[in-house]
């Protein structure tokens, strides 16, 4: 017995040990292959297969937005990579199907394994770190505040639609301690000519779902803990999240803190054209107090025959029985229903993920392009 069993144990452990130091070998081999990412036609970078692409990205300096660690859960290191890598599910949430179609990407997703060409947006090349001040706090309800930001040293080019990163410092607010620096995106709520030196943020706190078992929001817990003077760091502006220059009807849909960004277009839009193009405003909040700017658009609306302005509310319109009580897409779709062309119309779409994705689909069902939607997903 001991005859057969020792050269079997012998010949097992030989096996082992010999796959052991082959897969050794090929990791070895594999790991010292270079390959080189040249960077809009122009920049070349020689770096080893396999390695993230996001890391290798931010090495050079440049400030590709990431606000969640790299995980593929906040959308926002797009790049576009030619040869086109396969996309994985995750990518799939973020980007639409002409966006794939071009190879746009996840930078933190990719490790490519051979040469390839990336085009990196040229906004992410303009944007600039800066430090700033909080000017101002205003509270619009229990959850929303309105911050207002003043530059310190730079200006801000920035173009309605954008966002700004924050800077999330570690830090401890009584039990609350965040280990971790990290940032969060934030698109800019006023328009370019309507503060000088300042652009002011509208920013939902993100209240945890189930306090026994999670913590609030990073950022918001940090943020809405910041009093007027406090000064911070940010970087922007980013984003391709713009409006088209043409005579379109344009039709803006928004769910809570989306507003942000289509405040920002809506009024931009009407500050600088006399056009006479239809714009209407879908705007879905939680219940009546979180209707925020309801006055100001209302006020647009008396002032501009081509505006008209509609909400809902998703949970409770017990104090606002002039308002319906449901989602804004099913709002949207209704006026849709019995508008002659549809897909005659752009559409401009911000808030959360399941907010945009009803929406997305609401439209493609009705005969809209995909090229006549643009997005901004919150997550
Ligand atoms: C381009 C862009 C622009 C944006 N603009 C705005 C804006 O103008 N205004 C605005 O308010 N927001 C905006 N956002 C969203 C913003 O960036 C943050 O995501 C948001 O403020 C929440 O951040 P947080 O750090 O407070 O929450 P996080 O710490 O990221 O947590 C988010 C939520 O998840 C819960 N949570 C934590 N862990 C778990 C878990 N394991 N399972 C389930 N839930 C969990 C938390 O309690 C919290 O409610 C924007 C996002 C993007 C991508
Ligand atoms: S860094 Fe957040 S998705 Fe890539």
């Amino acid at each position: 017995m001991l005859q057969i069993f020792i050269p079997t144990l012998i010949f097992t452990a030989f096996i082992a040990v010999l796959t052991t130091i082959l897969i050794f070998c090929y990791k070895l081999l594999s790991s010292q292959k270079k390959i080189t990412i040249t960077i809009n036609s122009d920049k070349k970078i020689k770096t080893i297969a396999d390695e993230n692409l996001l890391s290798v990205i931010q090495q050079e300096d440049i400030l590709l937005p990431s606000s969640c660690g790299g995980k593929g859960t906040c959308g926002l290191c797009q790049c576009q990579i030619s040869p086109a890598p396969n996309a994985l599910p995750t990518e799939k949430s973020f980007l639409q199907k002409k966006e794939l179609n071009k190879g746009v990407r996840l930078a933190c997703q990719q490790q490519p394994s051979n040469d390839i060409e990336l085009t990196i947006p040229a906004y992410v090349l303009n944007a600039k770190k800066m430090s700033a001040t909080i000017s101002k706090v205003t509270s619009l309800s229990a959850r929303i505040r309105e911050f207002t930001i003043r530059l310190n040293d730079k200006t801000l080019n920035y173009q309605p639609g954008d966002y700004i990163l924050i800077d999330i410092p570690k830090f401890q607010i009584g039990k609350f301690k965040n280990d971790e620096e990290t940032n969060r995106a934030y698109s800019i709520s006023s328009f370019p000519t309507e503060v000088i030196n300042e652009i002011k943020l509208t920013v939902t706190f993100a209240a945890s779902p189930d306090t026994n078992v999670l913590l609030d929001g990073i950022g918001t817990t940090w943020l809405f803990d910041q009093k007027e003077g406090s000064e911070i760091q940010i970087s922007g502006p980013f984003g391709e999240f713009h409006l088209q220059d043409n005579d379109k009807e344009k039709c803006f849909i928004g769910g809570g803190a989306g507003i942000a960004p289509l405040r920002s277009q809506i009024l931009h839009h009407f500050q600088q054209s006399q056009g006479s193009n239809k714009i209407t405003f879908w705007y879905g909040a939680r219940d009546a107090e979180s209707l925020v700017y309801e006055e100001e658009f209302r006020k647009l609306e008396k002032r501009y025959d081509n505006f008209e302005y509609f909400a809902s509310l998703s949970e409770s319109n017990e104090n606002r029985q002039d308002l319906t009580k449901s989602y804004i897409h099913t709002e949207t779709e209704k006026y849709l229903q019995n508008h002659p062309a549809p897909e005659d119309v752009e559409y401009y779409l911000c808030g959360p993920a399941p907010m945009i994705d009803a929406t997305t689909q609401m439209l493609i069902n009705l005969g809209v392009d995909e090229e006549s939607i643009y997005f901004d997903n919150f997550g």
